[in-house]
C-alpha cells in the first residue's frame, strides 16, 4: 500500500497527546494528508493487563485513514505478538506498523528504548526482526528515527537498511540536539543516497520544520525524498497538507474568519466529547487545541483565555455556542 502512494507523499507526524483520533479527524477535514500515523503506544502496556487503559492510543474512525499503527517498548516478544494482532485486525484497522526508535525523552531512553536503540543494535534489530516476524509479510514495517544520538550517525541508517524495511522516516536531527537546532536536511539527503545504494525498495520521508506542503514538495525534490512528515507545521496551519493556496498566495487558513475558526474549534470539542469517555482525556488537552483555532484575529488571546479557564467540556461548548450565535448576529 505504502508503494502505491503518490510521490511525493505527505504524512501527519505522531505527536504524543495531539494526533489523537479526534484531531486526525479534523485534519482529514480540514486538508488530509496521504498517511497518518497513531499516537505511540506501548506493546508492553498492549501485552500487559493494562491494554483497556492504553487503547485510547490506537482508536480511529473511518475518516482518519490510511492509518500506521505507532509502536513502541522493550520486550520482542511483545513487538511479535503486536504485529500479529495489527494484522489479525484485533487491534483495529491500519495498513502498517511503525517503530518509534526516535523519541528523545529522558525517562523513556532511561529505559534503553526508543532513541537509545540508536545505541543497542541487538535489540533495536531483534524488536525489527520479531515486528516482521509477527506481520508475515501480510503488513509494511517501518521505522521512524533521528540522525543520530550524540552525533550524527550513518552507521545508524546503513544497519537499518539492512532490514528491508518498507519505510524509514527520518527526523533530521539527533537526539542530543532534541528540537533544538534547524533540522539537518542535507544529511536526510545523504540517507537517501545510501537507500540508493543498499535498499532501493526502502522509502525515505523526511522530517522536521516543513511548514506546508509547498516547502514540503521543494524539500522532496531537492533531496529526492519520497515523502514528507508534517508535525507542528499543522499548530499554524491546519490546512497545512492543502494543495493549494489562493491565487493570492495566501493559506485557506489565513482567509478563515473568526467565526470559522471558532467553528472549528467547536467541532472538535464537539467530537472530542463524542470519542472520550469522562476523563479518558482530560479537558487541559483542549488547550493546546484551542491556541491553534483561536489566533489570528482581534481578541483571540483574551478569548482564549476564557475559554481556557472552562473546567468542564459542556461549559467549553456552551460558551462556544453562544460566541457562534452572536457572531452570526453580527454577521
Ligand atoms: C507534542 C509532540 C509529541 C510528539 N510525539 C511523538 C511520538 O509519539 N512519536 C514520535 O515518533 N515522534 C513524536 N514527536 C516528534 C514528531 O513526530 C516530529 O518528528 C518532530 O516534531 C519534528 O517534526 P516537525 O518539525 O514537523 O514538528 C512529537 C513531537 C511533538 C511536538
Amino acid at each position: 500500500m505504502l508503494h502505491d502512494l503518490p510521490k511525493p507523499f505527505f504524512v501527519l507526524a505522531p505527536m504524543d497527546d495531539v494526533t489523537d483520533t479526534v484531531f486526525r479527524q479534523i485534519v482529514a477535514s480540514t486538508a488530509a494528508p496521504d498517511l497518518f500515523f497513531t499516537e505511540f503506544a506501548n506493546v508492553d502496556g498492549l501485552q500487559s493487563p493494562g491494554r483497556t487503559r492504553l487503547m485510547k492510543k490506537m482508536k480511529h474512525a473511518e475518516t482518519d485513514q490510511p492509518l500506521v499503527a505507532h509502536i513502541w517498548g522493550r520486550n520482542p516478544e511483545n513487538f511479535y505478538k503486536t504485529a500479529q494482532q495489527v494484522v489479525s485486525g484485533e487491534l483495529g484497522n491500519f495498513v502498517g506498523i511503525d517503530l518509534n526508535m526516535g523519541c528523545p525523552v529522558k525517562n523513556v531512553v532511561g529505559h534503553g528504548v526508543c532513541s537509545a536503540l540508536i545505541k543497542d543494535r541487538p535489540l533495536a534489530h531483534d524488536i525489527i526482526q520479531a515486528t516482521q516476524d509477527g506481520a508475515g509479510a501480510r503488513m509494511p514495517v517501518s521505522v521512524k528515527t533521528r540522525l543520530g544520538f550524540g552525533e550524527v550517525d550513518l552507521t545508524w541508517h546503513e544497519f537499518l537498511l539492512s532490514h528491508n524495511l518498507d519505510m524509514l522516516t527520518i527526523h533530521g536531527r539527533t537526539r542530543a540536539q532534541m528540537s533544538k537546532v534547524p533540522a539537518n536536511w542535507d544529511t536526510i539527503g545523504e540517507i537517501r543516497k545510501l537507500r540508493d545504494k543498499l535498499a532501493p525498495q526502502t522509502l525515505i520521508v523526511g522530517n522536521g520544520d516543513v511548514m506546508d506542503r509547498a516547502q514540503g514538495v521543494e524539500l522532496a525534490t531537492q533531496h529526492g525524498l519520497d515523502g514528507i512528515m508534517i508535525g507542528r507545521g499543522i499548530f499554524q496551519d491546519p490546512f497545512a497538507f492543502a494543495r493549494d493556496s489562493d491565487q493570492s498566495g495566501q493559506s485557506i487558513w489565513e482567509t478563515y474568519s473568526r467565526q470559522q475558526r471558532i467553528a472549528l474549534f467547536h467541532r472538535h470539542v464537539s467530537l472530542f466529547k463524542a470519542t472520550w469517555q469522562e476523563g479518558e482525556r482530560p479537558i487541559h488537552t483542549l488547550n493546546k487545541f484551542c491556541k491553534i483555532y483561536i489566533n489570528g484575529f482581534d481578541g483571540a488571546k483574551e478569548l482564549r483565555e476564557e475559554l481556557m479557564a472552562s473546567t468542564s467540556i459542556a461549559e467549553t461548548l456552551g460558551m462556544l455556542d453562544d460566541l457562534l450565535k452572536s457572531e452570526m448576529q453580527i454577521n
